[in-house]
C-alpha cells in the first residue's frame, strides 16, 4: 500500500513526537521537516529518516511527496502554515488550540472552507481510555442525564517557566484549558453557551512571565449541563506528575470520579523522590510509543487512509478557540460572557 508522505512544521518538542510516530508507522512515510532554526530542522530529520528540511514552510509545502502535514508551530503561530497548506492541498493535524484570536479563526475558516484538504485538530484526550469508557457509559445512559462536571486540568510550573519560550504569548487555557473544552463538548456532546470566568496572575507575574497563573470557570452548555473548570500551570514540581487531573461527571442516577495523575496503579520511591509514573499519556511499551497522546496522531493517518471521518475536526477547534476567547473576556471584564460561534 502506497504511504502518505508526511511533513512536519515546527520541529520542537511536540515536532519530534510527530516524527517519532510517523517515522513508525505502516502507512506514514516521514518525508520532510520544516523549522526556522535549520540545525533544529535538520536533526529532526536526520533522526527520523526524512529526507528533505526546509526553513521556510512554503518551500517544503511545494515538496509533491508531502501530502499531508502535521502543523506543530507554538500556539499563537497556526494559523500562517494552515492557510498556506489549505492552499496548496495538503491534509492537516493541527495541533491544539486551533488559532488564538477572531481574526486567525476567521481567516483560518475561509482557507479551509476553500480549499479541498481534510482537517484533523490534535485533541488527544479523546483517545484517552478512562474518557472514551465515561463517554461511552454515558451515551448509554448509565448514568441516567448528565447534569454537571467538574474537571481540573493543571500543569507544574515548570512548564510555562523552563518548557515553553512562549508561555507568555499563550496562556494556560490555550495550552490546557483548549483541551479541557474539548474534552467537556465530548462528554455533554453539546456546545457551550455562555461562561463565567475569573483568573489571578500573582506567580508568573513575579516571575518576570506577563501571563495569569490560574484561570476558574464556570460553563454552562446548550442542553443544560453545567461545568466546573480550573486550568492552572503554577502547581509544585514536586506534584507526582506533571499534570494535576481531576474529574467528576454527575448524572441524574450515577456519577464518574476520575484522579489520573494521583492515581495509586503505579507508585515509585526512589532515594530523594516519588512520584507516579506516567502509564496513559505516553508511556514506552516494549520499545513502543503508546498512550492516547499517540493515539491521536497515529489515527489521522489511518483514517486520511480509510476516509473515515476524523474524531475531532476544524469546526471542534474553530469551537473551543471561541469557548476560551469568551472565557478570557468574562474574567478581564468580570462578566458572564454569551459565546458567539459566528
Ligand atoms: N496535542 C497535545 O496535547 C500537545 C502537546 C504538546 C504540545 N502541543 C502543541 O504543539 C505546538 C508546539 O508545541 P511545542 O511544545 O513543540 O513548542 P516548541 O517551542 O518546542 O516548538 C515549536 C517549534 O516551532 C518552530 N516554529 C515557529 N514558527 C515556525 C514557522 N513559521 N515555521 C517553522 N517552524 C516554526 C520553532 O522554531 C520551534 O522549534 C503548540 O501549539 C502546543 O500547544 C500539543
Amino acid at each position: 500500500m502506497e504511504k502518505i508522505g508526511y511533513g512536519i512544521i515546527g520541529g520542537g518538542l511536540w515536532g519530534e513526537t510527530h516524527a517519532r510516530i510517523m517515522a513508525a508507522h505502516p502507512l506514514a512515510q516521514l518525508v520532510a521537516v520544516c523549522d526556522l532554526v535549520e540545525e533544529r530542522a535538520q536533526q529532526i530529520a536526520e533522526k527520523f529518516g526524512a529526507t528533505a528540511y526546509y526553513t521556510d514552510f512554503h518551500e517544503m509545502l511545494k515538496n509533491p511527496g508531502v501530502q499531508a502535514v502535521g502543523i506543530v508551530t507554538p500556539d499563537f503561530a497556526h494559523c500562517e502554515p494552515f492557510i498556506a497548506a489549505c492552499q496548496a492541498g495538503k491534509h492537516i493535524l493541527l495541533e491544539k488550540p486551533l488559532a488564538t484570536t477572531h481574526e486567525d479563526l476567521q481567516a483560518m475558516r475561509t482557507a479551509y472552507q476553500a480549499a479541498n484538504v481534510r482537517v484533523m485538530v490534535d485533541f488527544h484526550a479523546r483517545w484517552n481510555p478512562p474518557f472514551v469508557v465515561a463517554r461511552d457509559n454515558i451515551r448509554a445512559n448509565q448514568i441516567g442525564d448528565l447534569i454537571s462536571m467538574y474537571y481540573r486540568l493543571n500543569d507544574a510550573i515548570f512548564v510555562p517557566t523552563q518548557m515553553l519560550s512562549w508561555a507568555e504569548k499563550s496562556s494556560i487555557l490555550w495550552f490546557l484549558g483548549s483541551h479541557t473544552v474539548d474534552t467537556l463538548r465530548f462528554f455533554a456532546e453539546s456546545e457551550v453557551k455562555r461562561v463565567y470566568s475569573v483568573s489571578r496572575s500573582e506567580v508568573l507575574v513575579k516571575k518576570g512571565i506577563n501571563v495569569p497563573d490560574i484561570y476558574q470557570s464556570i460553563l454552562e452548555f446548550e442542553n443544560g449541563v453545567i461545568a466546573t473548570i480550573e486550568n492552572c500551570w503554577i502547581i509544585p514540581n514536586s506534584n507526582p506528575h506533571w499534570n494535576d487531573i481531576k474529574l467528576n461527571i454527575l448524572g441524574s442516577a450515577g456519577m464518574f470520579n476520575m484522579d489520573l495523575t494521583g492515581n495509586q496503579a503505579i507508585e515509585r520511591y526512589l532515594e530523594n523522590k516519588s512520584d507516579h509514573p506516567d502509564i496513559l499519556i505516553m508511556p514506552t511499551i516494549h520499545g513502543k510509543p503508546t498512550g492516547f497522546a499517540y493515539e491521536s496522531i497515529r489515527d489521522f493517518i489511518e483514517r486520511l487512509v480509510s476516509g473515515e471521518e476524523f474524531i475531532v475536526g476544524f469546526e471542534d477547534g474553530y469551537r473551543v478557540s471561541k469557548v476560551l476567547l469568551a472565557i478570557m473576556e468574562s474574567a478581564q471584564n468580570r462578566q458572564p460572557v454569551e459565546v458567539v460561534y459566528d
